[in-house]
C-alpha cells in the first residue's frame, strides 16, 4: 500500500466519499423517521420540565406503524413522572427506539415522584428500544430520609420500568442514584439488557440494580452493577432468564427471591446465571424464601462461572426469610427449590462460612450439585459450609466440602 500513487489515492477517496453521501442520502430518506424532543419544546437546563415534551414525541412516534427514533441530544433535561403507553389504542407502532445522547434527571424534590411507584414507565409496549443515555433519579435525598429513621419518606421510584410488554432492548443504559430499584422488567417478555451500567451508593436502600418478576425470556448481558441492594434480583413468575458476564459490587449480590411472600405464587423456571464477578458484595449467589407457608418454587437454575472477591456469603440459600420476625408463624417455607447447580464457583469469602445452604425442614432442597467449588477465607484459609435440609451430590474439586 506504502507506494499507491498519488492519483490513485484521489480516486479512492472520491469513491469513499462518493458512497457515503449516497448511503447518508439513502439513510435521510429511509422509511424510519426520526422526532428530535428539542422540536417538540424539550429544554435542556434542569429548571424546565420535559415532561410534555417526551410524551408529545412518543404520541407522535405512536400515531402512525412506520417505525421511528425519538432523539434525545446532549444536555439534562428534566423529567417529571411519565408513563409511555402502549396498546393499540394509544400507539399504532411497533418500533420505536429512544436513542439518547443526553440525561433524563428526575426532580430534585423526592416527593414529587416518590410515592408513583415508577420514574420513567412503559406500560404494555411492544418493540421499544432504548438506546444509551443517563438517567439520574437524583435519590440521595430520599435515601438520607430512610436512613435517618424518619416515618413519613416515601417509598421511592424505580428509575425505568416495564410492564405487560414485549421485544424490548436496553442497551448502552446508565442508571444512577435511583429512589428505589433501577430497572424493573414485570410481566413481560423478550426483553433484551446489554450493557448496562447502574451506579449508586452501597449504603443506599432497597436501589436493587435489576428486577426480574412474572417475565419469560429475558437476557442480561455485559453489564456493570455497584449499588446498595440486589445487583440482580430475580422475582416469582420468572422463567428462561439468562444473565452472563456481570460485575456486581457494591451490592447485595445476585439473588432469586424473595420468594413465597403468597401463598399462591408464579415459581421460578430455568435461570442461567454465568460468568459473573462479585467484588465485597454482602452476597454471591443466593436464593432467598420467607418462612411461609406458599405454592411456589425455584428450579432448573445454574450457576456458572463466578469468581468472588471478598465477598460475605458467596454461595447462599436460606428458606427462614423473615423481616422483623413479623407474619412467619412457623418459620417453615413452602418454597421448593430443586435442581440447583454451582459450577467452577471460585475465589474467597470474607466470612469463615463460604456456604450456607439453610433450606425448610419441610420441604428439603432436592438436586444440588457442586462441582468444581474453590472458595478460601481470607488468606487461603479454610472456609467452611453449613447446610440443612439439603440434598445432592459433589463433582471435581469441592471446597469448602461436607454437605453432602
Ligand atoms: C431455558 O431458557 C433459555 C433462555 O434463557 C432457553 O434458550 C432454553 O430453551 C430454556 N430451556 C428450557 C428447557 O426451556
Ligand atoms: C483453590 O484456590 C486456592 C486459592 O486461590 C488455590 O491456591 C488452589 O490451587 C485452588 N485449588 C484448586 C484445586 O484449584
Amino acid at each position: 500500500m506504502a507506494n499507491l500513487n498519488p492519483k490513485h489515492n484521489t480516486i479512492v477517496l472520491l469513491v469513499i466519499y462518493f458512497l457515503f453521501t449516497f448511503e447518508t442520502t439513502i439513510a435521510s430518506y429511509d422509511d424510519d423517521k426520526t422526532l428530535n424532543v428539542i422540536d417538540f419544546g424539550a429544554k435542556p437546563g434542569s429548571e424546565i420540565d420535559s415532561s410534555e415534551a417526551f410524551l408529545a414525541a412518543w404520541e407522535s412516534a405512536c400515531s402512525t406503524t412506520t417505525p421511528s427514533t425519538i432523539y434525545v441530544p446532549q444536555g439534562r433535561f428534566l423529567i417529571g413522572k411519565v408513563v409511555f403507553k402502549g396498546s393499540y389504542e394509544y400507539c399504532k407502532s411497533n418500533g420505536i427506539t429512544i436513542k439518547i445522547d443526553g440525561a433524563l434527571v428526575a426532580p430534585s424534590n423526592y416527593d414529587d415522584i416518590g410515592n408513583d411507584g415508577n420514574w420513567l414507565l412503559f406500560d404494555d409496549v411492544n418493540g421499544v428500544s432504548i438506546i444509551g443515555g443517563v438517567l439520574d433519579g437524583q435519590g440521595n435525598g430520599l435515601w438520607e430520609c430512610k436512613r435517618s429513621g424518619k416515618r413519613n419518606c416515601p417509598m421511592g421510584a424505580t428509575n425505568l420500568g416495564f410492564t405487560n410488554s414485549k421485544n424490548i432492548v436496553i442497551n448502552g443504559v446508565t442508571s444512577v442514584n435511583s429512589q428505589m430499584y433501577h430497572i424493573v422488567i414485570d410481566r413481560s417478555t423478550n426483553v433484551k439488557v446489554q450493557a448496562v451500567r447502574v451506579s449508586a451508593a452501597g449504603n443506599s436502600p432497597n436501589t436493587d440494580g435489576i428486577h426480574v418478576q412474572l417475565s419469560s425470556f429475558v437476557t442480561i448481558l455485559a453489564s456493570n452493577i455497584a449499588t446498595g441492594d440486589d445487583c440482580i434480583s430475580i422475582g416469582p413468575g420468572t422463567t428462561n432468564l439468562w444473565i452472563e458476564n456481570i460485575a456486581c459490587g457494591p451490592g447485595h449480590g445476585i439473588s432469586v427471591g424473595s420468594l413465597g411472600k403468597e401463598f399462591e405464587e408464579a415459581g421460578v423456571e430455568n435461570v442461567t446465571v454465568k460468568t459473573v464477578t462479585f467484588t465485597g458484595t454482602e452476597n454471591g449467589v443466593r436464593i432467598k424464601s420467607w418462612g411461609r407457608p406458599s405454592n411456589g418454587f425455584a428450579r432448573d437454575i445454574l450457576f456458572q462461572h463466578a469468581t468472588m472477591v471478598n465477598v460475605q456469603n458467596p454461595i447462599v440459600i436460606d428458606q427462614s426469610y423473615c423481616p422483623d420476625e413479623k407474619g412467619c408463624p412457623d418459620q417453615v417455607s413452602g418454597v421448593k427449590i430443586r435442581n440447583v447447580m454451582y459450577e467452577d464457583i471460585h475465589g474467597t469469602s470474607a466470612s469463615e462460612v463460604a456456604v450456607r445452604l439453610n433450606c425448610s425442614p419441610r420441604n428439603p432442597c432436592n438436586e444440588i450439585t457442586f462441582q468444581d467449588v474453590n472458595l478460601t477465607y481470607e488468606n487461603n484459609k479454610q472456609a467452611q459450609a453449613s447446610c440443612i435440609h439439603a440434598q445432592g451430590i459433589t463433582s471435581g474439586f469441592v471446597q469448602p466440602n461436607g454437605c453432602f
